[in-house]
């Protein structure tokens, strides 16, 4: 059943009455992975809207030794390799690449950052970009700290004149644990205040993360139905299909809990729960954020068994082929007990969401990939239809579909035409792609313009970010205490067995997606 919609079919995009100031991007790390596959193509779509300032460069910085020219052929290869179906010949690219330049950071830290600092000096007054530089860290995180000391050191983390602007966007792992978090946090404010760091979350840039708050507060009939008394439970769902590629180092080390929960599913937790801020001001929304994050019920070490499960993919067939385990993976430790996937009970103990029971669980390797929200009603008093029906009436459910088919369902029951009172649930949907007729704008290019704009609303604050450290920390002490294993499962499954028993043992199930 689809729903029939009057929505005007002009969209905003990434429109804004504001533009950006004249500036230059610096990325640290610009040959890296995430420069090629994210960062540069956001920037050149960008460019490609127009909504760029004219004064404008960027400057990538990396250990290899590159041209401007070198280099701005690496990107055109990467840029064309994505199949992104950007052009890479003709006047949009052109303009584009005349923007781009390379330092080397070389063998010698110290004289790299001088090149650096002397490149963006000679760069600054011909190009017009009155001293605004945005340093996006696109590094390793374990150089997060030394590289922003080292920005510090060198006089580039504030604009000595006084008149441009200097931000600094951090990738995320922000840290490892809370207590590297913590020490991370201090450390960059040491050399930059609160309101120049952007901690990124991509997760916040995506087009229908945001649209909670707006399905939330912007309709009548959702609000007063979301807390304890008709909220029976809520669902989150981040599922992916790709195992860890060429990750192995980097995730041997992380597992699925910091890589995913820690951020996107705590921020997605957050915006569900959290109450309406006074303003979409950066701050109103952090600080309604931030109670959420302090109300989340920490576990204990004797609770982690019964309330989170850990698992890890082995290997099988997929689709047709042989997949490998996750211990046979590049990199990967083979007696690893890392886990590539993870379910896990939360209650945020507020007046609203007292006893409501937040079910999460992602992980690699599953049947599908997909991001959803399962809000789940209570049900309604059967006694109305008869004993013969009372199993038919199943309960409401808001689904919040995050991507890939970015859209929003309700599940309610309708009568099934007869002569008697038959009943039987129907979906009502609605999907971003028929409504508004054009894709959504890529997270990346609405964070990088945010970032350039000096709206922080979509990025964490030192206190919030390290509140979701305080939620995962006593998970990962648990785990260490108790030796909790990572429960074998299948690629293309919904992960280990105990997952269902984690939610059966509460009368519930996981939705099928
Ligand atoms: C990243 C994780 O933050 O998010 C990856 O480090 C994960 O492991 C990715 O694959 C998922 O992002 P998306 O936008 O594809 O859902």
């Amino acid at each position: 059943m689809s729903l029939s919609l009057d929505v005007n079919p002009l969209r905003e995009g990434l429109t804004r009455e504001r533009a950006v100031d004249p500036c230059i991007f610096v990325i640290f790390g610009g040959t890296g992975d995430l420069a090629h596959r994210k960062l540069l193509p956001a920037l050149y779509r960008l460019h490609r809207s127009d909504l760029l300032p004219r004064g404008f460069a960027i400057v990538s910085y990396a250990n290899e030794s590159l041209t401007d020219e070198s280099y701005r052929e690496t990107v055109r290869g990467s840029i064309a390799a994505a199949g992104s179906y950007l052009p890479t010949t003709g006047s949009d690219w052109d303009t584009f690449a005349e923007h781009i330049y390379f330092v080397s950071r070389g063998e010698n830290n110290n004289s790299g950052l001088l090149d650096l600092k002397n490149r963006l000096a000679e760069l600054d007054p011909r190009i017009g970009t009155e001293g605004n530089y945005l340093f996006y860290f696109a590094i390793p995180p374990a150089a997060f700290a030394s590289a922003a000391r080292d920005l510090g050191y060198v006089g580039l983390a504030k604009d000595q004149s006084g008149h441009g602007w200097r931000r600094l966007v951090v990738e995320k792992p922000f840290g490892t644990d809370l207590e590297s978090a913590r020490e991370l946090n201090r450390v960059l404010l040491s050399s930059f205040s609160e309101d120049q760091i952007y901690r990124i979350d991509h997760y916040l840039g995506k087009e229908t993360v945001q649209n909670i708050l707006v399905f939330r507060f912007a309709n009548e009939f959702v609000e007063p139905l979301l807390n304890a008394r008709y909220v029976d439970s809520v669902q989150i769902t981040v599922a992916e299909s790709i195992g860890i590629e060429s990750r192995g180092a980097f995730y041997d080390r992380t597992g699925a809990l910091r890589d995913i929960v820690q951020n996107h599913v705590l921020q997605i937790l957050s915006l569900v729960c959290m109450e309406p801020p006074v303003s979409l001001d950066a701050d109103a929304v952090r600080d309604e954020k931030m109670k959420v994050f302090a109300g989340i019920r920490k576990m204990e070490p004797h609770q982690v068994e019964d309330y989170t499960v850990r698992g890890q993919y082995t290997g099988g067939m997929l689709l047709g082929e042989k997949a490998r385990s996750y211990r046979e993976e590049r990199d990967v430790d083979p007696d690893s007990t890392t886990e590539t996937f993870i379910a896990a009970k939360f209650y945020v103990d507020n007046w609203r969401w007292a006893g409501v029971p937040f079910y999460v669980r992602t992980g690699k390797r599953l049947a599908k990939r997909v991001t959803e929200i399962g809000i789940q009603l209570k049900t309604v008093p059967k006694i109305l239809f008869g004993e013969s029906h009372r199993d038919e009436i199943t309960p409401n459910v808001i689904a919040l579909n995050i991507q890939p088919d970015e859209g929003i369902s309700m599940i309610f029951q309708a009568k099934v035409p007869g002569l008697d009172y038959r009943i039987q649930p129907v979906k009502m949907d609605f999907a971003y792609e028929s409504a508004f007729g054009e894709s959504a704008p890529d997270a990346y290019e609405r964070l990088l313009m945010d970032a350039m704009l000096g709206d922080a609303g979509l990025f964490s604050r030192a206190d919030s970010l390290e509140a979701t450290w305080e939620v995962v920390q006593p998970i990962l002490d648990g785990w260490r205490i108790k030796n909790t294993s990572a429960y074998p499962y299948l690629p293309g499954s919904w992960g280990p067995r105990e997952s269902s028993d984690l939610i059966r043992r509460d009368g519930r199930g996981w939705r099928r997606l």
